[in-house]
């Protein structure tokens, strides 16, 4: 016999009720921008479970996976944050908060690898450390949307070297700051270094997020590519990368990153009087990029 009562105070939860009854559970979350995520949060969740209705054996391997993940990170590694590039969450947060304000350089992922302090360099200086297959320099502006150079904005550049290895990644191979650099652009907004050719390289698979990749018969690369960061006064600092035109994976990138507006054509130069003009041997390779910052204040488009 039912009691009515009992029926008006007692939850009675099924598949289809659940998912009110938990969003409504946040009806008292003070802070609305929290009770919105976590609204949007459990009603995405809900609705990826009902289309794929796991088995419970699936779903205790779902939770191993992420239990994993979080055992995998350390101070040096960040699973979770590849397991968000791989599914390109990063990139899609990475494009909703920089969307494209009339010319700035686009943006895209920062990846784990920006965990140090790159050293102070001359503009002109190699970061280059130990002597790579392929010389290049890089050359460029950081330029407002405007087209105004801006001098005395920061360009921290890091890069794999030729072998597709990160200085962090190799301690007893590359000595600390290899590959990296802070420069400071000069009174006409100009910056330029020497460097190595980067190579292709795949990012860490020897986690969960490997098993992933292999299980989606996914190839495990980055295009090459070098990464800057620019910081200049009154403007917001743009996070980015140029590619080299042509690099293995530029079509396949595993943390979907690539842009077309930031591939580069790496040339090969043979001419002596530039070579020696940049301190470079001859021939060498050479990219140029414009960094392009919008002022602080503009309005997303
Ligand atoms: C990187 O380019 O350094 C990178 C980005 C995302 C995941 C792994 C590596
Ligand atoms: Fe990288």
């Amino acid at each position: 016999m039912t009691d009515a009562r009992t029926d008006d105070v007692v939850a009675d939860i099924d598949e289809h009720t659940v998912t009110d009854a938990v969003i409504a559970s946040f009806a008292g979350t003070s802070d609305a921008r929290l009770r919105e995520v976590l609204g949007a949060l459990v009603r995405g969740l809900h609705t990826a479970i009902r289309e794929v209705e796991p088995t419970l054996p699936e779903w205790e391997h779902a939770i191993d996976f992420l239990t994993r993940t979080g055992q995998t990170c350390d101070d040096v590694r960040q699973e979770f944050v590849l397991l968000s590039d791989v599914l390109g969450v990063s990139s899609l947060v990475e494009n909703i908060n920089h969307r494209k304000a009339g010319g700035a350089t686009e943006a895209t992922v920062l990846g784990p690898f920006h965990m140090t302090t790159s050293p102070p360099r001359r503009n002109g200086e190699s970061i280059d450390e130990v002597g790579g297959s392929e010389p290049c320099v890089v050359t460029g502006r950081v330029l407002s949307v405007s087209g105004e150079p801006v001098p005395g904005a920061e360009v921290d550049v890091w890069q794999a070297d030729d072998h597709g290895f990160y200085d962090v990644q190799q301690p007893d191979v590359q000595p600390a700051g290899n590959g990296r650099g802070l420069f400071t652009t000069d009174g006409e907004g100009r910056f330029w270094f020497r460097t190595t050719v980067p190579a292709h390289y795949p990012i860490p698979t020897d986690g969960p997020v490997g098993e992933l990749l292999a299980a989606t018969a996914r190839p495990p690369y980055r295009p090459a590519h070098i990464h800057f960061i620019a910081d200049a006064p009154g403007h917001v600092p743009v996070t980015t990368h140029i590619f080299v035109e042509g690099s293995p994976y530029l079509d396949a990138d595993a943390v979907f990153a690539v842009k077309r507006s930031l591939v580069r054509d790496f040339a090969p130069v043979d001419d002596a009087e530039q070579a020696a003009r940049f301190g470079t041997v001859n021939p060498f390779r050479l990219a140029v990029i414009d960094l392009v910052v919008e002022p602080t204040g503009t309005p997303s488009s």
